[in-house]
């Protein structure tokens, strides 16, 4: 039995299937469209930027984890599935821009309005997350080599322009404060863990204590 949930947890296709169950209502309503269209938007992208901020939070919610027992157990499940959780984040910007493709209509909108800054910020964050998720593949991490580490960086941009798209739309700043506050907690404890080991490594140990 406990082999059976650990090969069920590790199982890839077990991860695809979970991040896929919100797709099928998004594929429904591309298919069928009967729903509010601004509620699909707001929903699409703000489970999009929700997927993209916990795949961010990952390395720092792993260095945490790493001091606690069983925390070792998740914390290496949590780094060997990340790149999941950002394909999946980009899959549902891509939906969330088909669906506005599709409501518009008209190519030439669809540019004069990506000139604007909400509009643009969005795409901005959709077109960088692009090259970014088909090189999320062991081929081009082994063809890519140094440069796919700082490639993937990238994703800092595309988040912060994907926040600024979100605050551009929304009345209300606090939906998306909810999303940045915890991101900037997470990148302030990396730094934190990244500053602290530098230093170990430089200071003799009998100096740090
Ligand atoms: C090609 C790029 C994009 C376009 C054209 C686009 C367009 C739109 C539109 C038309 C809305 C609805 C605005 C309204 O209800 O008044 C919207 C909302 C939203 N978009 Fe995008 N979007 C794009 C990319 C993205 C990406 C990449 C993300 C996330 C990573 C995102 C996150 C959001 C969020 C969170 C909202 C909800 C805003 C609210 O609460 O009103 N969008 N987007």
């Amino acid at each position: 039995m406990r082999k059976f949930a650990e090969a069920a947890i590790n199982s890839r296709y077990l991860i695809w299937i979970v991040l896929s169950i919100p797709a099928l209502e998004y594929m429904h309503e591309l298919m069928y469209p009967s729903r509010y269209y601004p509620e699909m938007m707001q929903k699409s992208g703000e489970l999009s930027i929700q997927i993209l901020v916990f795949t961010l939070c990952i390395t720092p919610l792993a260095l945490v984890l790493r001091y606690v027992e069983w925390g070792k157990v998740v914390a290496r499940w949590l780094l060997k599935t990340r790149r999941y959780f950002g394909v999946a984040g980009f899959a549902y910007a891509a939906i969330h821009t088909i669906l506005y493709v599709r409501q518009v209509f008209d190519l030439e909108l669809v540019w004069l309005e990506a000139l604007d800054w909400p509009l643009g910020t969005g795409w901005i964050c959709v077109l960088i997350l692009l090259p970014l998720a088909l090189t999320s593949n062991a081929k081009s991490i082994h063809a890519m080599g140094k440069s796919w580490k700082w490639t993937q960086r990238l994703s800092y941009v595309a988040i912060i322009a994907g926040f600024a798209h979100w605050l551009l739309l929304d009345f209300f700043i606090d939906n998306a404060m909810v999303w940045i506050v915890p991101l900037v907690i997470a990148k302030l404890v990396h730094l934190g863990f990244r500053l602290y080991s530098r230093l170990k490594t430089r200071v003799p140990k009998a100096q740090l204590t």
